[in-house]
């Protein structure tokens, strides 16, 4: 299946939910990329995970907008939303039950082919009454998907310098996809540590996010060894994550000096509000 490319063919005609889509597309190519990988279940869960709470996001950001068009097709647009939503939600619960039960290539004609079609025939319906609709587009540049229900406060994500230490480019690409999506545009990725050092000390930054195992070396000498650097670098916020260890190994990650540690596959969400969290410290 090849990786979907966004056209003009694909416009909505209203900006922020042709943004949206383009977000959800790149999910899709990203499940694309991460087909053989060799950690295909982390990016298969986060990609899940990251479709499933953008598409709530979007779907509601869509109808709010409908409804303030007075588009007449909201319900039945509603009722195929909460459709897809099901099914994605089912795909979850069966990888939780069976990892091994849930591949990428399985996933990807399903939302290749509902996700698209959507788009490009079901969200058309709408623009005569969305596009150039003052009132549907201020209730649409309004919600913001980290916004909803963290619990530290609107966080200016455009702002945000990020670093991202990881060998595996394919989660890269899910972390850099839901960085975008919240409108984060600076982030550095480095693949290993000698790399993630240059980066740290070359450019002013505001959060690391570290992975456990970058490639064969530890993220925790990282982080270790950023605590060891002159202030104000030595401060810097960090996440690590891990695709390997238990929760029990947190107490490492932050006995090294790590702020906050998370277990891959991670949730956008919950990725937005720990990250969230440590922009808190830096504002
Ligand atoms: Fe753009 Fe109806 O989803």
């Amino acid at each position: 299946m090849a990786v979907i490319s966004w056209s003009e063919m694909m416009s909505v005609g209203v900006p922020v939910l042709d943004d949206d889509h383009k977000t959800l597309v790149g999910f899709i190519n990203l499940l694309q990329h991460s087909i053989g990988d060799p950690e295909e279940y982390v990016a298969v869960y986060s990609v899940l995970g990251a479709l499933e709470d953008y598409c709530l996001h979007h779907f509601l950001r869509e109808e709010k907008m409908m409804e303030a068009g007075r588009c007449p097709q909201l319900d039945q647009h509603h009722r195929t939303h909460e459709g897809f939503a099901e099914t994605v939600r089912a795909l979850k619960a069966r990888y939780e039950e069976d990892q091994s039960s849930v591949r990428a290539r399985d996933c990807l004609t399903f939302l290749n082919d509902w996700l698209v079609n959507h788009i490009c025939t079901t969200d058309m319906n709408y623009r005569a009454w969305l596009v150039g609709h003052a009132g549907a587009k201020a209730v649409g540049e309004t919600m913001s998907l980290a916004d909803q229900r963290l619990d530290s406060g609107p966080t200016d994500w455009r702002r945000l310098r990020i670093l991202v230490v990881d060998d595996n480019p394919n989660f890269c690409g899910i972390l850099t996809a839901i960085l975008n999506g919240v409108g984060v545009s600076s982030i550095t990725v480095s693949h290993d540590l000698a790399a993630g050092k240059m980066a740290l000390i070359g450019q002013p930054l505001d959060l690391l996010i570290s992975d456990w195992h970058v490639g064969t070396e530890s993220g925790l000498d990282l982080v270790k060894w950023l605590r060891q650097c002159p202030p104000p670098l030595c401060g810097l916020p960090v996440l690590m994550l891990s695709g390997h260890e238990r929760m029990i190994n947190r107490d490492l990650a932050l006995l090294a000096g790590a702020d906050e540690f998370m277990e891959k596959p991670v949730a956008a969400r919950s990725l937005l509000i720990c990250l969230s969290r440590l922009a808190a410290k830096v504002r």
